[in-house]
């Protein structure tokens, strides 16, 4: 800058691109301002964070996006790092912040005055990563395995205070693949859903594992999630399941043909043991006359 100014031939424009470049550093040396600025955010839980660790001093971070002012949050920290989640909260607006270094004893009125680090931007509904998805619910019954995804949560609340998932800020932009193969077998089939429920045909009485991930469909970068766990089904402990209807309805016959057997059996045994006693009765009866 203050060469393309002295080429230009300009004192004035050299004297002033001089003071700019001292500015940051006019007031005490050991003041820095912030490197390597980064955005870290999954779920749209946003940290930003710098470098250096600072001494003699302390930062201040404001950020703005869309048409908003600037705003504060984490006002004269010693920290690197500061969660500004909630100054985020216009998904698609392109946010910039300010990360100022100030000696807050010495002139705390004036923010403007102090040197400040400017950040790359940070688009939240482009940028934040997909954290894992979880598996809500997963049943294998005959040929039809049915998984359910359960829609990671923003910190964003509705006003009914309910979280918002993220399903709620991307609607049909969000996509989830479920990949399922045979148990022990290296085949594997994928299908896709905009809602959060997947029903395929698998064999009967086959086992299955599956992970699902999720997709940004309108992102180049950083369209996936990270896979969910590996989930399988165990067709051995459901097998219940392959006795239903007609099993159960077996077994309770049987249970109910083994009832009425046990009371016939009673009843002639009662019966016998009664006609014996009479029959005692009636030899014994000229004794006791
Ligand atoms: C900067 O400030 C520190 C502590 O506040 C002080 O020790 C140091 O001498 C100052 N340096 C200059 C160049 O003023
Ligand atoms: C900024 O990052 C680079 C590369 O990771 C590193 O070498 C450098 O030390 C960092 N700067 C500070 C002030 O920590
Ligand atoms: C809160 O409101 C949102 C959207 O208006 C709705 O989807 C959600 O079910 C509500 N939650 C509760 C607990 O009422």
């Amino acid at each position: 800058m203050a060469a393309a100014a002295a080429a230009s031939g300009s004192p004035a424009l050299l004297l002033c691109a001089l003071l700019f470049q001292l500015r940051p550093s006019s007031g005490n040396s050991s003041i820095q301002t912030a490197v390597n600025i980064t955005w870290s955010s999954i779920n749209f839980k946003t940290i930003l964070e710098w470098e250096p660790k600072p001494a003699n001093y302390v930062y201040t971070v404001e950020i703005a996006g869309g048409l908003s002012d600037w705003k504060k949050t984490c006002v004269y920290s010693a920290q690197t790092e500061c969660d500004v989640t909630y100054l985020l909260e216009n998904a698609r607006d392109i946010y910039t912040a300010h990360i100022l270094s100030e000696v807050p004893l010495r002139d705390n009125s004036d923010f403007d005055d102090a040197p400040y680090a400017v950040s790359p931007t940070f688009i939240p509904y482009v940028q934040t990563l997909i954290g894992r998805p979880a598996v809500k619910h997963f049943e294998q019954k005959h040929d039809i395995l049915k998984v359910v995804i359960e829609d990671p949560l923003t910190p964003y609340r509705f006003q009914n205070s309910s979280f918002k998932s993220i399903r709620d800020i991307f609607t049909d932009d969000l996509e989830y693949t479920l990949y399922y193969w045979k148990d022990k077998s290296t085949g594997r089939k994928e299908t896709k859903t905009r809602s959060n429920e997947f029903k395929v045909n698998v064999d009967k009485g086959k086992n299955y594992c599956f992970y699902v991930q999720a997709t940004i469909l309108s992102r180049t970068e950083n369209r996936k999630s990270e896979k969910s766990f590996d989930r399988c089904t165990k067709i051995d402990k459901d097998s219940l399941d392959d006795f239903e209807p007609e099993g159960i309805i077996a077994i309770g016959a049987a249970a109910v043909g083994i009832f009425i057997l046990f009371i016939i059996s009673c009843v002639v045994a009662y019966k016998c043991k009664k006609l014996k006693a009479a029959a005692k009765e009636k030899e014994n009866a000229p004794l006791n006359a």
